[in-house]
């Protein structure tokens, strides 16, 4: 597949994502593209840059002037902390970043919100490149300018806005990417045809095996169309006051089942696909979403499989960690729920005992050889 450029207009000027097998192997250029830097940083993990780093470096040592200095972070969910962003805004600072410094992300979602956020605060402000390497970094959380760290309070409850000059997504990387994190990241691929492209959605149902064996034409067809959709939402909404908000389905209980397990559970992706297929079921609850609907969504949301079971913890914990998500406005919550596979829309009006019910059954609607809690009805 030919490469493709996607346009993206931010509140900094637009900016552009770079896709397609071999993007690595123009790194320099595009970079050069941006102007003159005093230095480069890089910020990876040290896993990443066992795989990745000395073809990320070969691509982007050609011809370039500037001097490039290293820096790598543990890229676990349950070190995306301010700690960890203390850490290397120290480093950064020790190594000499300054204002006319460049920062190039090179990694999973941990590494780029990480980077990115570091990139937003330490001398307010360091132009930023992000050379994501995982799938859920591709289509999701490399693009649109979210950064942030967590709080045990709460998923990403510290960051800010700030996108990046470039975005670099070279599908090959992928091929050494561990099963578990590939299939995590196809949790948000299938999120992209539920909240807005139906034809995605039915082409994924009936090419999900081949997906799964990532064969390429397919891998950079889907991380293209992901591409499209976050694009055109973040360039009309980037500060998600509205049209954004469609991008979390799956989200407010996702985030709730990764905070109640202190991050060390699940994969950001395994905790979206439980909250997909619970939305799924919440909204059929409201009357919003046939049945028919439910169970395609929960159908292919299943050959993730194997996902962490969900957590054995009372549905009003889950609520009470849903109260204190970015998510919630004035005490509501804010779910995204789906009228049909397509569409999407924020709901802030979720009466309490219809989610405390569908907490109660939705893992074991799921599960189906889990026994269903006594008393709990059946959608
Ligand atoms: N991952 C959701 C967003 O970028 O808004």
């Amino acid at each position: 597949m030919e490469k493709k450029r996607i346009l993206v207009n931010s509140s900094a000027g637009s900016y552009v994502i770079v896709c397609g097998a071999g993007v690595l192997e123009n790194a320099a250029s595009e970079i050069r593209k941006l102007g003159s830097f005093s230095g480069v940083h890089l910020v990876s993990s040290p896993k990443v840059w066992r795989v990745a780093g000395k073809k990320v470096l070969k691509h982007l040592s050609t011809k370039a002037k500037a001097p490039v200095k290293m820096h790598l972070m543990n890229d676990a969910e349950s070190a995306k902390n301010l700690n960890t962003a203390e850490k290397l805004c120290r480093s950064l600072v020790r190594s000499g970043i300054d204002r006319h410094s460049l920062i190039i992300a090179v990694g999973g979602g941990v590494v780029g919100d990480v980077a990115g956020f570091v990139a937003s605060a330490c001398l307010r402000g360091v132009a930023l490149v992000q050379i994501p390497t995982t799938l859920i970094a591709q289509v999701d959380s490399a693009v649109g300018g979210k950064t942030g760290v967590n709080l045990p309070e709460g998923k990403n409850l510290v960051g800010t806005f700030y996108p990046a000059r470039l975005v670099l997504v070279d599908s090959t990387v992928l091929r050494t990417l561990p099963d578990r994190q590939y299939r995590g990241g196809l949790a948000e691929v299938i999120k992209y045809g539920v909240i807005a492209d139906t034809e995605l959605f039915a082409w994924l149902e009936k090419n999900f095996d081949a997906v799964l064996r990532r064969d390429p034409a397919m891998l950079s067809r889907i991380i293209a169309r992901s591409l499209e959709i976050k694009a055109r939402v973040v360039s009309r909404d980037e500060r998600e006051s509205g049209l954004r908000e469609i991008l979390n389905f799956g989200h407010t209980f996702g985030h709730a089942l990764e905070t109640i397990t202190n991050y060390r559970v699940y994969q950001h992706g395994e905790a979206v696909a439980w909250g997909m297929m619970t939305a799924a079921l919440l909204g059929h609850e409201l009357r919003l979403t046939p049945a028919d609907e439910v169970s395609r969504i929960v159908s292919l949301v299943r050959r993730l499989s194997p996902l962490p079971p969900w957590p054995k913890v009372p549905p009003k914990k889950l609520i009470a960690l849903m109260h204190s998500d970015k998510k919630a406005r004035a005490g509501k919550l804010r779910f995204v729920l789906a009228p049909r596979i397509g569409k999407a829309h924020s709901h802030d009006d979720v009466p309490a005992d219809i989610l405390e019910r569908v907490l109660h059954f939705a893992p074991h609607f799921i599960n189906p050889e889990t026994p269903q809690p006594k008393g709990n009805r059946h959608v």
